[in-house]
């Protein structure tokens, strides 16, 4: 695992389509990495206000289309899924023969982006998580057998902008990595609400209870961050035999308890991600 931001060199454009949400936040992070913003072409048909200010304040080529006089070094694709299909067989004309594809698209796989593009190109697939809107995220990437180790480590270096990377060499592990760090967020959010109403049920008013809840998560989060201990040992580090954590946890912990809840939620999660791609 590695922790950006890394430097970032390019040999040619790198042309970013979809500047949404995750395209902005990476456009963010490789401008702060110190990403020459004269090279990147953002393709984007209805730009957010926000995502305008950022090209504007940067001086980035911001356009419905483009079309780069030389093939890009790198093409960026961070649009909907539900839109690829439309949108990726014009940008695919653009490539060149030392151009990579880098795709962070849930549930598109590098065969689907492989259909379009000319025989021999590298592909990478990316899974980010929405964290990386604030240079937090966990990305896993899974390259084709194309790639040069040149074009790995852009493509690791272009993620490690927005937080955390790791590679699989197995792309049907992109599921377990979706049903885990991608669709993660959700599941600590949902933690979130759950101990507010526990609280509220337990005599809290709503504000206190959602502090509580809130500033309990992301502390022990940082807590879990920086310390060199693994999860258990924290956990175990705060329950006194007999206690009042150690209570919780008997009903946590049970047979049914969370574990149980949990990895049913992502074996859901997994079948679903099959499903889609
Ligand atoms: N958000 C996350 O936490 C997250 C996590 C993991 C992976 N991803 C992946 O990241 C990708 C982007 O997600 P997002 O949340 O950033 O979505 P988003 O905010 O909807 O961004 C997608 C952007 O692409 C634009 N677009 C549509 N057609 C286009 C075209 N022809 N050329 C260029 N841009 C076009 C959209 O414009 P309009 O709105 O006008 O259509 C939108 O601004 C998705 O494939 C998603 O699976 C997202």
């Amino acid at each position: 695992m590695t922790q950006g931001p890394k430097s970032l060199h390019l040999d040619g454009p790198l042309l970013l389509v979809g500047a949404g949400k995750m395209g902005s936040a990476m456009l963010s992070g490789w401008l702060a990495a110190g990403l020459d913003p004269k090279a990147v072409l953002v393709q984007e048909p209805h730009a957010a206000p926000e995502a305008m200010a950022l090209c504007r304040a940067h001086g980035v080529s911001l356009a419905a289309h483009h079309n780069p006089g030389a093939a890009p070094a790198v093409i960026v694709m961070a649009v909907k899924p539900q839109v690829m299909g439309e949108v990726f067989p014009a940008v695919a004309a653009l490539a060149g023969p030392g151009t990579i594809t880098l795709s962070i698209a849930a549930g598109k796989t590098i065969a689907s982006f492989a259909a379009h593009l000319p025989p021999g190109s590298a592909i990478v697939r990316a899974m980010p998580n929405t964290p990386a809107a604030i240079g937090r995220g966990m990305t896993v990437l899974c390259a084709n057998a194309l790639t040069t180790p040149a074009q790995r480590t852009l493509c690791a270096n272009l993620l490690a902008a927005v937080g955390e990377t790791g590679w699989i060499e197995d792309e049907a592990l992109m599921d377990a990595v979706t049903a885990v760090s991608g669709s993660g967020p959700a599941y600590v959010f949902l933690l979130a609400e759950a101990m507010t109403q526990a609280g509220i049920s337990a005599g809290l008013d709503a504000d206190l209870a959602s502090r509580l809840a809130r500033s309990t998560i992301s502390g022990s989060g940082a807590l879990l961050d920086q310390s060199e201990l693994d999860a258990a040992t924290l956990r175990h580090n705060v329950t006194s035999p007999g206690g009042t954590t150690a209570a919780a946890l008997s009903v946590l912990m049970a047979d049914d308890g969370l574990p149980r809840l949990l990895s049913r939620a992502v074996d859901a999660a997994v079948a679903r991600s099959k499903t889609l791609s």
